[in-house]
């Protein structure tokens, strides 16, 4: 478990998750061998990765508390008693794409999805589908900072700017928030100097360069 799924873990808040592409189960083993959940779903679309996280299931005698699916997306997997969905490890797209799939998603259900790229087209997806950020934490894992966000199925009630698209609503209260809204701040600054240089639109060249300016000095 690294820092990264353990933010996953602290921003889910029922007891029965379920992880969607778990690999080899990390998540949900973990959360039920801490008591942080009664039982578990651990899912994934493909067979060797599912057969990994079984044999780490079995390791750990967790097989009376956690089920494994195979499922693409969550397909295969019943609303029941679910309280809480994990989607981590995967890009934003992906992540909408398995969502814009799912009928059974109500308000009750807390969502933690961390996509690892295009987090800004993941929130734009929720802001048009009718999905509320209510918070949003930063994590370093590796060489790189993610955002993971805690989302519910109610209509926003906060509008679509480019500020909530490109930083979301981490805070800058720790060193990783800081960092993300710093980084962030960077690659706008990168593109929308690109844009202005290259001459082809000025206009976003200096939205992007005035949004970029929000957290550069984080
Ligand atoms: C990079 S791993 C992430 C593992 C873990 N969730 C994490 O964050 O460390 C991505 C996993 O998602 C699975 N996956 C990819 N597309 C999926 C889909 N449509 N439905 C379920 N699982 C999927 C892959 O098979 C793989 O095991």
């Amino acid at each position: 478990m690294d820092s990264r799924l353990l933010t996953c873990a602290q921003l889910c808040c029922g007891d029965v998750i379920c992880d969607i592409g778990t690999d080899h189960g990390y998540l949900p083993c973990y959360m039920v061998e801490k008591g942080l959940c009664k039982k578990a779903f651990a899912c994934d679309v493909a067979q060797g990765p599912l057969d990994s996280a079984i044999a780490h299931i079995n390791e750990h005698g967790l097989s009376d508390r956690i089920t494994a699916v195979l499922s693409d997306g969550l397909d295969n997997i019943e609303r029941g008693d679910m309280t809480d969905i994990v989607i981590a490890g995967m890009g934003g797209e992906l992540i909408s794409d398995i969502l814009s799939r799912c009928e059974w998603l109500d308000e009750s259900i807390n969502l933690v999805l961390q996509p690892m790229t295009k987090a800004d087209v993941l929130r734009r997806w929720l802001f048009e589908n009718g999905f509320t950020v209510k918070s949003e934490l930063a994590c370093v894992s590796g060489r790189f900072v993610y955002s993971v966000m805690q989302v519910r199925k109610v209509c926003p009630e906060y509008p679509c700017t480019q500020e909530y698209l490109h930083y979301g609503f981490v805070k800058n209260d720790t060193e990783e928030g800081r960092r993300y809204l710093r980084e962030r701040s960077q690659k706008l600054k990168k593109i929308g100097s690109g844009l202005l240089s290259g001459g082809t639109n000025n206009t976003l060249a200096q939205q992007l360069l005035e949004l970029s300016r929000l957290h550069e000095n984080e």
